[in-house]
């Protein structure tokens, strides 16, 4: 499929999505979110995709926000709209989709950037990025799940004291205060997005899916993550993947797993 806003690769089990917007800073305007959803839909059913790595086109930005240009005249209704069906095209979809998605952030994340980087599983910072969530310094509050997941990664405290002050945290503070995984150079930053994909694309993606389920119920209020992860564990039982896993592992051999 080919998109208009979004450059896509499929190789070894893995999809390369690249915002591609750089001379806006890859803002996030609603033809590139419509583009990523239908992305990551495609993505979702698609069995040769294990794995997905997102990241920003050009060597400055990861994406700089929402595209300003675009909700500046809006009304209470039309914000409110804007933010809820971020959410639910983009934001939740991406934290729920049953495979890892890798953020590899190459630059600027800031505001809808940001929360579009915590709203993938995993997040890799070259050393000359910069995060934050500015939004107060534009009259409004971050709208993409930044109040929630900002302080679900780094505790409520350094949260506040982020969307507050509208500071911006460089990679190491970033990595420090636990909100990326790992930092590394520029040019390093595919490959060890690329180290980690092959590490998920050994292992069984059925089980891989009822982790991230498992995991997310964690966080969801009103849900006991307890309960969920055992529905989970049980369901493992009945999978292909499984009864491979379990064979290869007494025969002493490599596990091949089928993703069923
Ligand atoms: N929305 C719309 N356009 C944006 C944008 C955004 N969030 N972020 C950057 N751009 C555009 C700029 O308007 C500019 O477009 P132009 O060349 O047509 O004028 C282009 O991207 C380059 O940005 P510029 O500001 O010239 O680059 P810079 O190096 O001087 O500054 C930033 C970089 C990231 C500090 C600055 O672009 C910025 O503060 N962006 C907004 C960040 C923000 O508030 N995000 C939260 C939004 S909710």
């Amino acid at each position: 499929m080919s998109y208009e806003n979004l450059l896509t690769e499929k190789k070894n089990h893995t999809l390369y999505i690249t915002i591609n917007r750089a001379s806006k800073l890859n803002a996030l305007n609603k033809a590139v979110l419509s583009e990523l959803h239908e992305a990551f839909s495609a993505a979702a059913t698609d069995k040769e995709v294990q794995a997905i790595i997102l990241t920003g086109d050009g060597s400055k930005a990861f994406v700089a926000g929402a595209d300003i240009s675009e909700f500046a005249h809006f009304s209470v209704e039309e914000g409110k709209r804007l933010s809820a069906e971020g959410h639910r095209l983009v934001f939740d979809f991406i934290a729920n989709i049953g495979k890892p998605v890798i953020a590899a952030i190459n630059g600027f994340a800031l505001g809808g950037g940001l929360e579009l980087a915590m709203s993938c599983h995993i997040r890799v910072a070259s050393d000359n990025a910069k995060m934050g969530l500015p939004e107060v310094s534009l009259g409004v509050i971050p709208g993409y799940g930044g109040t929630q997941r900002l302080t679900q990664l780094v505790g409520k405290g350094k949260a506040l004291e982020m969307i507050v002050t509208a500071d911006m945290v460089d990679a190491q503070e970033a990595y420090r205060i636990g909100l990326v995984n790992h930092v590394t150079t520029a040019e390093g930053l595919i490959a060890k997005c690329e180290e980690i994909a092959a590490k998920i694309i050994s292992k069984s993606p059925v089980a891989i899916s009822h982790a991230i389920k498992a995991l997310n119920a964690s966080l969801q209020d009103g849900v006991n993550g307890f309960e969920v992860e055992i529905d989970e564990f049980g369901k493992c039982f009945g999978t292909a993947d499984f009864k491979e896993g379990t064979t290869a592992f007494l025969e002493k051999r490599k596990a091949a797993f089928k993703g069923e």
